[in-house]
């Protein structure tokens, strides 16, 4: 019998005991949440003049240039120790094929850029790896036209070119959120030929069909055409194998880091890639779980910088060593450097 379970007909109050005071519960507490875990999104968006704040995401706005230098100041002050770009072209320049993205006189490395001039490697520079900000029918990739769909093949190219231009901006990690197939293996041969072997990537591997990405596509001026969606290549949420297996595909293709998304209604997955891997997994608490505590904090029917706390650190006790997360600067606050 393991000692620490009570032993019938001899009642015990060793679990109690260790609960009475917060010095007590500090000491033995099994997952330590520190500033150090996490990370923040930030939106960036060309031709702005002002930061423009993004109604289903209380306390995020689409940066501009300056707005961004100046919150990556501040939220590495607060010690956060990265930070995941997000740029968005003006909507005039969306194109079929996402050419925007590539621009070398574009948002993506013009923003990428500043923030490195302004932190340089204080802070890690991650850049969010796809196209959907930037096409016009706003899927993450190229489409074939005879089928609609996405091209796989076509679209990795465009994402190892799109890596390239990251990489050479500053970008210290690379993160493909489009989950097509190889994308991994593109991404890292084409940054090593490009010369950029110390560029890390992050990759999206167990990304699901969520609805929990509606905020995001407003903060990122996104709409899919036809009111289409992504199941024909994000994860099916109702697939936990499933998430191993890509995975597991991803670190073989050379994925320095891997992803869980969203987090909290896959904290199974997290739990078993952390056993299964020994890279560093994060896990992305998204759009919509962070417009759920907001919302019903505002109603004032939760208590919103509480369940914050309680929801990333259970995303942190699963197994994840790293969460990307809307709370970042207000959690850094309450964490400390
Ligand atoms: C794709 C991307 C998405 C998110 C991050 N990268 C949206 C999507 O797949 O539709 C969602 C993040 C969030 O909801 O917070 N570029």
């Amino acid at each position: 019998m393991p000692s620490s379970l009570p032993v019938p007909g001899f009642p015990t109050r060793r679990l109690r005991r260790l609960r009475r005071t917060p010095a007590l519960r500090r000491l033995v507490a099994q997952t330590r949440l520190t500033t150090d875990d996490l990370v923040a999104p930030l939106f960036v968006a060309d031709g702005l003049d002002a930061p423009r704040p993004v109604g289903s995401l209380p306390g995020v706005s689409q940066h501009t240039i300056s707005s961004l230098v100046e919150e990556v100041r501040r939220l590495a002050g607060l010690g956060l120790p990265g930070v995941i770009l997000f740029p968005l072209p003006r909507p005039e320049d969306k194109d079929a094929t996402g050419s925007a993205a590539l621009d070398p006189d574009g948002i993506t490395r013009r923003a990428i850029e500043a923030v490195k001039n302004a932190v340089g490697d204080d802070l890690v520079v991650m850049a969010d790896c796809c196209l959907d900000e930037f096409t016009d029918h706003g899927h993450c990739g190229i489409l074939d036209p005879r089928t609609g769909d996405v091209d796989n093949d076509a679209t990795i190219e465009r994402y190892a070119d799109l890596a390239v231009v990251q990489a050479a901006a500053g970008a210290d990690i690379i993160a493909p959120s489009g989950m097509m197939d190889g994308q991994v293996g593109a991404i890292r041969a084409a940054l090593d030929s490009a010369g950029n072997p110390t560029t890390a990537v992050l990759a999206y591997a167990a990304k699901y069909a969520s609805a929990l990405y509606g905020p995001f596509r407003e903060a990122a001026d996104v709409t899919i055409v036809g009111g289409g969606d992504r199941k024909g290549y994000q994860q099916d949420p109702r697939n936990r194998r499933e998430a191993l297996a890509e995975v597991a595909l991803d670190v073989a293709e050379g994925a320095d880091m891997v992803m869980v998304k969203p987090a909290l209604t896959y904290l199974d997955v997290v739990a078993e890639v952390r056993a299964m891997v020994d890279v560093p997994v994060a896990a992305y608490h998204v759009s919509g779980e962070y417009a759920m505590v907001k919302a019903a904090a505002e109603r004032g029917w939760i208590d919103g910088p509480a369940v914050a706390l309680e929801q990333i650190t259970a995303v942190k006790r699963a197994g994840a060593d790293i969460v990307l997360t809307y709370f970042a600067g207000e959690l850094a606050e309450v964490l400390g450097a």
